[in-house]
């Protein structure tokens, strides 16, 4: 089947690569002629395992191209994958103007049937208004084509992307006609050979869908983050209360890490525009709207940790940061935690010597050159007379340190830990202060 992808970033990319590779044809559009560059020179714009080996394989064979020509791509694909950012608008509410602009642009160019699919998270409604907007430019060209809306979210994790499209736990998929339904089915077919993975729904359903998934995700995360705060006023250890819990077949152990808060491009921006959509209908989403100013208070934790041990002036004090990215696995630092620890280290008058594996690069991109953020090759020689070490993200190589060194780099040994990765009793016996999340 020939395929369109609009929107060339982590999930446009990923769902471009994944069809190829099943054997489709694929255009992957993106108006951003620095990223389409990269990519038509063998290169990659994102971090994301696997990717960059799929998509040389799927180039090679002439199945997988790249454009930054809307006529061409629009002529291309029966199927136009609208896959662009839906980013938060100043109120919270997703910002659509990427989706609509994407869907003016298929009607200004299409010629004959197409089956148009939402595959950016967007909120309840948004296919109605992609439809409006393909048919007005539609029919300012005289022409009354016939064409399709569906809405099949995406739900792969930033990390692990290439392995959540290829195997999927579900295909959502959002459609009020059946023409389009089966297009879709047929188009998924070799995802769903071992058993029927295909949930077809109405289109509304499909689109609210995603929202409640990552919200219900976010929710997890909150609740032990808060039950956390609470086990640190009473001496209680989170860790303990997770595994107590996780064993109940009701719950699981799945999302119930406490740490500094979640980030990234989805949780934060989805949490606020459902809750959005809730207020656009006249009512409340109490539970979300806890989760969220949870977060925000959560992303903070750290840094009132270090000013209660340092105090509120950190003037002329380093600290070694281990992680920008806002999980791992990936270089994505949209609403890190890393950000706000960054910031406020800033305020109290600290500077910040970090390392990730792979985030540097943004992050130099998001602060420019402040000297107040200094980048370390390794994640050791960032430790090199820091007054302590703050964990932000739990990369594998963070996991098993050399403790001595570390013990030895510190001004102080002293380690805030964002994300619980160590056992506090070794910690204690190797001399080294560990200061994490709701931890004995
Ligand atoms: N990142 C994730 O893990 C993830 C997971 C599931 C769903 N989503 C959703 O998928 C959507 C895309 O997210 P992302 O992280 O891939 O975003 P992204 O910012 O990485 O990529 C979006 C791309 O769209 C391009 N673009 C914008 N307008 C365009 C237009 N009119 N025509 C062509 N290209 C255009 C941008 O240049 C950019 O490269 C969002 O709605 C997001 O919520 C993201």
């Amino acid at each position: 089947m020939k395929i369109t992808v609009i929107g060339t970033g982590y999930v446009g990319l990923v769902t471009g690569t994944c069809l190829a590779e099943m054997g489709h044809e694929v255009l992957c559009l993106d108006l951003d002629e620095r990223k389409i560059a990269i990519l038509k020179d063998g290169g990659m714009p994102i971090h994301e395992p696997g990717l960059l080996d799929m998509v040389r394989r799927n180039v090679a064979a002439d199945r997988l191209r790249f454009t930054t020509d809307v006529a061409e791509s629009v002529e291309f694909g029966v199927v136009q994958f609208i896959a662009v950012g839906t980013p938060p608008d100043e109120d919270g509410s997703a910002d659509l103007q990427y989706v609509l602009a994407s869907a003016r642009n298929i009607g200004r160019h299409m010629n004959e049937y197409k089956v148009i699919v939402d595959k950016s998270t967007v909120p309840v409604g948004t296919a109605d208004k992609v439809r409006a907007a393909v048919r007005d430019e539609l029919s300012s060209r005289g022409l009354d084509l016939e064409f399709s809306v569906v809405s099949n979210p995406e739900f792969l994790k930033e990390g692990a992307a290439v392995e959540d499209f290829m195997r999927p736990d579900r295909i959502v998929i959002g459609a009020d006609d059946a023409r389009a339904t089966s297009v879709l089915r047929e188009l998924y077919a070799q995802f769903t050979r071992n058993h029927d993975r295909i949930m077809v729904m109405d289109v509304r359903s499909a689109e609210l869908t995603k929202y409640a998934a990552n919200s219900m995700l976010a929710t997890r995360i909150s609740f032990m983050n808060e039950l956390a705060n609470l086990a640190d006023k009473v001496g209680a250890d989170i860790e303990e209360v997770r595994r107590g819990i996780g064993s109940d077949t009701r719950i699981g152990y799945d999302f119930l890490y406490a740490g500094c808060g979640y980030g990234g491009s989805c949780f934060p921006k989805d949490v606020q525009a459902l809750i959005r959509t809730a207020n656009e209908s006249g009512l409340q989403l109490q539970v979300l709207q806890a989760v969220e100013s949870a977060n925000e208070a959560q992303k903070k934790v750290l840094l009132d940790k270090i000013t209660a041990r340092f105090g509120k002036d950190l003037s002329g004090r380093k600290f070694a940061l281990w992680g920008l990215a806002f999980k791992p696995n990936t270089d994505d630092m949209r609403a890190a935690s890393s950000r706000v620890l960054i910031e406020g280290l800033w305020q109290a008058g600290a500077s910040v010597v970090a390392y990730d594996p792979v985030a540097m690069a943004e992050a130099q991109r998001i602060f420019g050159d402040d000297p107040r953020l200094t980048y370390a090759k390794t994640a050791a020689a960032a430790l090199e007379g820091a007054d302590a070490l703050v964990i932000v993200t739990e990369w594998k190589e963070f996991r098993t340190p050399n403790f001595n060194l570390m013990k030895s780099s510190l001004k102080t040994p002293l380690v805030f830990d964002g994300r619980n990765l160590y056992n506090t009793s070794h910690m204690r016996e190797r001399g080294i202060e560990y200061v994490a999340i709701g931890r004995r």
